[in-house]
């Protein structure tokens, strides 16, 4: 048997190959925590229900301790890419530990959060292509800016 008869048979096989190698590779670790949030904004004391929805379906996959893990982030190279985007996203914001921080830090978070989404950089577009339920409309971009807003300016007169 002549193998791989054709170039592009060839390129089709090597890379079916290396995706079947890179699905032996070991998985990140995900990010899940069982531990109650001691030291997380995203309670009723601080957000509304209808806030900590919208946060929970269009930011918390990144922004908190707990995400969500939809079949396909099992599937390398979508494992290593969404493990990338939490650990970025975490460093950056991580809600459920924004109380561990200086009151000026959570200032500059919320003011940060505001400016992010007045901007329409977050959530991130390779994030809501897929999560449908994380595409927020102008209105609900103005809930969530309107609530950092508020909870800044009372943060603000602790200051
Ligand atoms: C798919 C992951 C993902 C989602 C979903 C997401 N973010 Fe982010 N976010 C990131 C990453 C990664 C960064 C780090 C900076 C960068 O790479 O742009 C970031 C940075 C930020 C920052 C900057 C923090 C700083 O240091 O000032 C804010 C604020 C923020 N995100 C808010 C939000 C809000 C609000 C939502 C929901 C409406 C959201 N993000 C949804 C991944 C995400």
């Amino acid at each position: 048997m002549k193998w791989p008869v054709r170039p592009k048979q060839k390129r089709l096989a090597i890379f079916l190959l290396l995706f079947i190698a890179i699905q032996l590779l070991p998985s990140p670790p995900r990010n899940h925590t069982e531990a109650r949030q001691s030291f997380s904004m995203l309670s009723p004391r601080f957000m509304t229900d209808t806030v900590a929805a919208l946060l929970q379906s269009a930011c918390n996959d990144c922004h908190s301790n707990n995400s969500r893990y939809p079949w396909y982030t099992a599937v390398q190279p979508v494992a290593w890419y969404t493990a990338r985007h939490i650990t970025k996203g975490k460093e950056a914001l991580n809600f459920d530990e924004l109380l561990r921080y200086s009151t000026k830090k959570q200032i500059s978070k919320l003011e940060s959060i505001a400016e992010q989404l007045n901007d329409g950089r977050m959530p991130l577009k390779s994030y809501t292509l897929i999560h449908r339920d994380a595409r927020l409309s102008g209105e609900q971009t103005a809930l969530i800016m309107r609530w950092a807003d508020s909870l800044r300016t009372i943060l603000d007169t602790l200051e």
